[in-house]
């Protein structure tokens, strides 16, 4: 069994064991896993290649460290609870035996149609359990799986699924999200015009709507599933081959394909799991994110799972058909650990109590919450009205590259304080830097945030561009991670984290480059040019702003072009990139050598007008135009 800390001073305990002897105290909690063979070397690093190995030479399979593991006494208990988006829907329970099988059959599917170790599998399907039953069946059969959020559109579908060299794409007829339903076929019918190695479709039945199968390439899942075995004997597999690739967003350029391998992710995120939300055996654990961004990988699948958890995954919205869907779902099933997202609670705060004070929720135990900073109104809500002032929050700080959690109290065990993750977890090393990159020690300290020791759930690359990976997380500083936030250390030595302080905007806890957006907004033919920057959001957190430069668009038409550069945005990426407001400007500050000075404009678009030094501008004076302009729209 996986070790758990149950007092501060086990926490202290363990921390400083982890600093003394990070290999020894790794070594120790892998080796409650199944291994094929044990590895050789527990940890072969450096951070300039850089170079991450964990478990070196060990060999194992993920989800024989799912199933076989648990089957034995959790055959019967369930896995996944399946609460379905219209609460009239049944819904679906797979106990581990039942999970099993389906991802067994659905490995036979896999290898029926030529998938193999290594091979790329995309997955473009709704909250489903058919999405779970995918991934793991990838991991199964060892095949790496890039799972797309089924809210983007066909282009950014297409993008990653030619980055990945995908081979097989799964969707879904449609999905449901709220009152509305999302035609998922049509749109992976669209990215396969432009895909560039998708050989095969496999498609499941949800919605039931009409959909073009086309002959010799699609597929239906239920046709394939009938009559496949229920046993599949796991593909055995390197600590370090790879598990999945996940699509992020950064400062320039296309998304990164971060890289995530089996053994030390495997460890990770169950390890983390177990101790931050203190999860005890038979509790109902909720995480309400989607599966396909990296909470939804770590936390709703990949950590309970292994940890032969019960996981209920939600299909559906926290407003729909009321905005008491959550905490309708909390007390049907006697949820104990509940995880959502900042934007989640905002937007719930904002319905009003009234919603929330009827459900007494006596279950639940703790709460939690990531993806982006939490502000102190929102911490105190959770924490009255959603927790009635009994439930420790764990704000966990983390990202799609570490894998899992690496900053949050322990629940109930590091005392919490609000807007603050207060503490790393055993393993993890952080450190602040200034612009200068020196080491900022003690205490009431604030800069950039790096971590100077590796941990078993990072991740090893981008797929098909190690140069990238290492310009992106180990240039910035050089022998450190650099993880693009800025934080702050307190008194107490608690860690605040500040927000991102790079080009990267997290818009309702979606992380979305800016330069990603400008591409869009400039593939508009009356776009000259234009920059994207955050503002401040009530419910978002942050908001997108775009200035746009287009001299030639027509009189009294503004809002028509916005409109329409609006729904470009949403098809070259997706709704969630949308701009919030749009400012048409004569021209963009620039410095002399033709960079565009994104932090007046950032101080612009939070309405402020502190600009510091502007005379390094070639035209200082489309600031004060800007400026004008920017009173117009937002008076
Ligand atoms: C932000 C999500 C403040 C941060 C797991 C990070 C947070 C980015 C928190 C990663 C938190 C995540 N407090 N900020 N508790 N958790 N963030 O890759 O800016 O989608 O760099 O991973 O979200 O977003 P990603």
């Amino acid at each position: 069994m996986i070790p758990k800390i149950s007092t501060l001073s086990g926490y202290l305990h363990e921390y400083q064991k982890s600093v003394a002897n990070p290999t020894g105290f790794w070594s120790n909690i892998a080796e409650t896993f199944y291994w094929r063979k044990p590895w050789v070397k527990t940890l072969d690093w450096n951070f300039d290649e850089p170079k991450i190995e964990w478990f070196k030479e060990g060999k194992l399979n993920i989800t024989e460290n799912i199933f076989e593991r648990h089957l034995f006494l959790r055959g019967n208990q369930p896995a996944i609870i399946w609460e379905p988006n219209d609460p009239e829907e049944p819904n679906r329970i797979f106990t581990y035996r039942q999970l099993y099988e389906e991802v067994n059959k659905f490995a036979h599917v896999l290898q029926s149609m030529g998938v193999k170790k290594g091979d790329r599998v995309a997955i473009y399907l709704p909250m489903i359990p058919e999405l779970a039953i995918a991934m793991l069946a990838c991991a199964r059969i060892g095949a790496i799986h890039s799972i797309v959020f089924a809210g983007f559109s066909a282009k950014a579908l297409a993008d990653r699924n030619n980055d990945a060299q995908a081979k097989i794409l799964i969707t879904a007829d449609g999905g449901y999200r709220g009152d509305k339903t999302i035609p998922l076929k049509e749109t992976a019918d669209a990215a396969l015009e432009m895909s560039t190695s998708v050989e095969k479709m496999i498609v499941v039945k949800r919605t039931g709507v009409p959909v073009n199968m086309k002959e010799n390439r699609d597929v239906w899942w239920h046709e394939m599933m009938t009559g496949k075995p229920v046993s599949f004997e796991p593909v055995t597999m390197d600590a370090e081959d790879p598990l999945f690739i996940l699509y992020t967003s950064g400062s320039t350029g296309k998304p990164k394909g971060v890289l995530h391998t089996t053994g030390g992710y495997m460890v990770y995120t169950a390890y983390t799991f177990k101790n931050v939300f203190q999860y005890r055996s038979n509790d109902v654990y909720f995480c309400a994110a989607d599966i396909g961004w990296i909470t939804g990988h770590s936390y709703i699948i990949y950590g309970p799972l292994l940890e032969g958890a019960i996981s209920l995954m939600f299909e559906g919205i926290p407003t729909y058909p009321a905005p008491d869907r959550y905490w309708q779902i909390i007390e049907k099933y006697k949820v104990n650990e509940f995880y959502t997202s900042p934007t989640a609670i905002r937007a719930l705060l904002a319905q009003g109590e009234e919603w929330v004070d009827k459900y007494e929720m006596p279950s639940l135990r703790v709460l939690g919450t990531v993806g982006e900073p939490i502000n102190e109104e929102a911490w105190h809500w959770y924490h009255d009205h959603v927790g009635k002032g009994r439930c420790p929050i764990v704000d966990t700080w983390w990202q799609t590259e570490t894998g899992g959690i690496m900053i949050s109290p322990l629940a109930g065990i590091v005392p919490t304080k609000p807007a603050y993750a207060t503490l790393p977890l055993p393993g993890v090393r952080p450190v602040i830097v200034n612009q200068e990159g020196e080491k900022l020690y003690g205490k009431n300290v604030e800069g950039n945030l790096c971590i100077e020791f590796p941990w078993p759930g990072m991740a090893r690359t981008l797929w098909g561009d190690h140069k990238r990976f290492k310009e992106a997380y180990f240039s910035t500083f050089p022998g450190l991670y650099f993880t693009g936030d800025g934080v702050k250390r307190d008194e107490d030595g608690y860690y605040r984290i500040l927000g991102r302080i790079d080009d990267v905007i997290n818009v309702s806890g979606h992380r979305l480059g800016t330069a990603e957006i400008e591409n869009a907004l400039n593939e508009h033919p009356l776009v000259a040019e234009s920059a994207v920057v955050g503002m401040p959001h009530d419910i978002k957190g942050q908001g997108i702003y775009a200035y746009v430069v287009a001299p030639e668009r027509p009189e009294g038409l503004e809002d028509e072009l916005r409109q329409s550069l609006i729904k470009g945005v949403s098809k070259l990426i997706s709704p969630i990139a949308k701009p919030d407001q749009i400012q048409f400007v004569d021209a963009l500050p620039k410095t002399r050598s033709g960079k565009i000075m994104r932090r007046i404009l950032r101080k612009i678009a939070t309405g402020s007008d502190d600009f510091g030094d502007t005379s390094t501008l070639t035209n200082p004076e489309i600031v004060d135009k800007i400026i004008k302009g920017y009173e117009k729209l937002n008076q």
